[in-house]
């Protein structure tokens, strides 16, 4: 794991866009498309707003880029609270990338139907792939190139948020990684403790088994309203906080790949 840690979020934001550029340049060497997985919320639009701007609407080939979403609201694509639409609106429109490159999830259909055929879409996507042909699958899961992750206050990440111990997840599934699927549908992140600021909606996310095959996860994390959770993912829990459960954010541990946080001064500012 690597941290490092940038004066403010346009810092972070040039970060990211430059690994991003150099990895599509790998990719292209090798002859083979990128796989990126995108966050949603509101810290990645610098980082789109950035990668929708010279140099890099023109100098990343998009049509060697397939963009796939971590995780989206259970709403429809010209919904403010949708996160394609936050992507579409500050990246999508303003580079040339062909529609058949752009993985939405349908989140306007019902939640378990929007997460099969999000599934679906990802196995068909990686289909031809294997380890053998040096492809883009690992242990049965597909291995993408980039993953960008958010991180909100209460230390969840995509849409997992940490679940009322008492209260396993609406799937029946006391941890939703003991389904075997690697896309499923989970609760908003609810009105009661957390800080999310979006409302109860439904939410279709991936989970940290896929997560975790990827090459490269990168953490953007920024403003002092998360130095807390930062802390308690990187540090762990504090001497009095033992028996806290883990905030999701920490099952996000690579198998092979690499983890880089990437945080401004004050998001990293509790860090030991
Ligand atoms: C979402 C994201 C979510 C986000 C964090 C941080 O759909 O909202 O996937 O996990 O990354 O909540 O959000 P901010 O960047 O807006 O603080």
């Amino acid at each position: 794991m690597a941290i490092r840690v940038e004066l403010n979020i346009d810092e972070v934001a040039k970060e990211v866009a430059v690994i991003i550029a150099a990895k599509a340049e790998e990719a292209s060497k090798k002859g083979r498309p990128l796989t990126i997985v995108l966050s949603g919320g509101s810290t990645p639009k610098a980082l789109y707003r950035l990668l929708a701007m010279p140099p890099y609407r023109e100098g990343i080939d998009w049509e060697d880029v397939h963009i796939f979403f971590g995780d989206e609201r259970c709403v429809g694509p010209s919904d403010e609270e949708s996160n394609f639409r936050m992507v579409q609106l500050s990246l999508l429109n303003d580079i040339e990338i062909p529609a058949r490159n752009v993985h939405r999830i349908q989140g306007e259909l019902l939640p378990k139907e929007a997460a099969a055929k999000y599934e679906d879409d990802i196995k068909a996507s990686f289909k031809g792939f294997d380890e053998d042909s040096g492809g883009f699958i690992k242990d049965g899961l597909p291995v993408f190139d980039i993953v960008l992750l958010g991180l909100g206050s209460d230390g969840h990440t995509l849409s997992i948020f940490p679940n009322d111990p008492d209260k396993p997840n609406e799937n029946g599934l006391a941890s939703i990684d003991e389904s075997g699927r690697f896309v499923v549908d989970t609760d908003g992140p609810g009105t009661s403790s957390r800080k999310t600021g979006s409302p109860d909606i439904r939410r279709i996310t991936m989970m940290p088994a896929l997560v975790n095959n990827a090459g490269f996860i990168i953490f953007m994390v920024c403003g002092k309203a998360k130095a807390g959770a930062v802390t308690r993912v990187i540090d762990g829990p504090a001497e009095g906080d033992l028996d806290s459960p883990e905030p999701p954010a920490s099952r996000i541990r690579p198998k092979s790949g690499e983890l880089l946080w990437l945080l401004d001064d004050a998001a990293a500012s509790m860090l030991d």
